[in-house]
């Protein structure tokens, strides 16, 4: 697979007033969101669901691709068409989700490190086949008392460049994915200085490891304090920090960051996204690959009926991709 090809996908998932929908929930994940919402996690209903927010109308206006899940990469709509080809049909790039989760850290009580390498070039051979172009693998860090260790940082970072060699030398752009979580009571200053730490050693290993950074998109995380941080800030802090800290970390020529929602209310998704982008030009395009905040408002809809909510619950992701779409332009209007 040529860089060319590779750059072209890249900067494709980052036009101008395009994001990503992440809806590559694991099937106990997804039975999570399900549930809050009173339906039963069958195959036929993940299905369903996916069928409603993929062939949503308009969608590719404002949404370059989809991270899906491996069960739905092998699904089709109702009317036996494979979701690959829906998605090609409609000009949204299939991405896929291929890290196997979290397992505790041996010797670290408390952190976490990514598993999913075994065998993964076999997997990216068929998920190419498959119609995928990107993959997504995510790093989990969390902030608390001496955390995160040095440790936790580098294996996760060193697992996230392997990942990416592999996606890379098999044709998928990697979306290297390394999440600071918002859970716990720390500020926002430590929570930059954790995310530029993170950023630091996670472009160390892309950089040993000879990954192409024109041919790589990260999925980062926005710098904010934690969910049960007295101080929260104002919009404009968030999206300044979050700025000094990717300037201060990420090498300008790569192609794209896109940021996850992270349990942020889908007003302050946009909102800092939006901010980031009006504070701009920046030295890459600032888009969004959000699940929660793309998806919660429809799933609450279409679960309230799933046969008859479906053109209204469509309305809600378009409105969710179209609102965005916008903030990736630093011109959305709140209301
Ligand atoms: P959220 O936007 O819900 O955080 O999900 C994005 C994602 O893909 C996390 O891996």
């Amino acid at each position: 697979m040529s860089i060319e090809q590779l750059a072209e996908t890249a900067q494709a998932m980052v036009a101008p007033g395009k994001g990503i929908i992440a809806i590559d929930e694991s099937n106990g994940t997804i039975g999570k969101r399900f549930e809050a919402v009173g339906i039963a996690n069958s195959e036929d209903n993940r299905r369903a669901y996916r069928e409603m927010l993929l062939t949503t109308p308009k969608l590719a206006e404002h949404i370059s691709g989809a991270i899906l899940f491996d069960e739905t990469l092998r699904q089709s709509t109702r009317d036996g068409v494979p979701f690959a080809r829906v998605m090609r049909n409609a000009g949204i790039i299939p991405g896929i989700k291929v890290d196997k989760g979290t397992q505790p850290l041996a010797g670290f009580p408390g952190e976490v490190v990514t598993e999913g390498l075994d065998g993964l070039r076999e997997r990216l051979r068929e998920y190419y086949r498959l119609g995928a172009r990107f993959a997504k693998w995510r790093a989990v860090i969390h902030i608390g008392e001496d955390m995160p260790s040095g440790t936790c940082i580098e294996v996760n970072t060193h697992a996230l460049a392997r990942y990416a060699a592999l996606c890379q030398e098999n044709g998928l752009v990697p979306m290297v994915e390394p999440e600071v979580l918002m859970d716990g009571d720390h500020d926002i200053e430590s929570c930059f200085e954790v995310s530029e730490v993170v950023l630091r050693s996670l472009f160390d290993a892309l950089y040993n490891q000879g990954v192409m950074l024109e041919g790589t998109i990260l999925k980062a995380s926005m710098v904010l304090p934690g969910k049960d941080c007295e101080e929260q800030v104002a919009v404009d802090e968030v999206a300044s920090s979050t700025l000094m800290c990717l300037k201060s970390a990420v090498p300008a020529i790569l192609p794209g960051i896109v940021f996850l929602s992270g349990g942020q209310s889908d007003v302050d998704a946009t909102a800092h996204l939006d901010a980031m982008n009006r504070m701009g030009p920046n030295p890459w395009p600032l888009s969004f690959s959000y699940g929660r905040a793309m998806q919660q408002a429809a799933l609450k809809l279409w679960a309230q009926d799933p046969e008859k909510n479906v053109a209204r619950a469509q309305q809600l992701v378009y409105a969710r991709a179209r609102d965005n779409g916008l903030a990736a332009l630093g011109e959305w209007t709140p209301g």
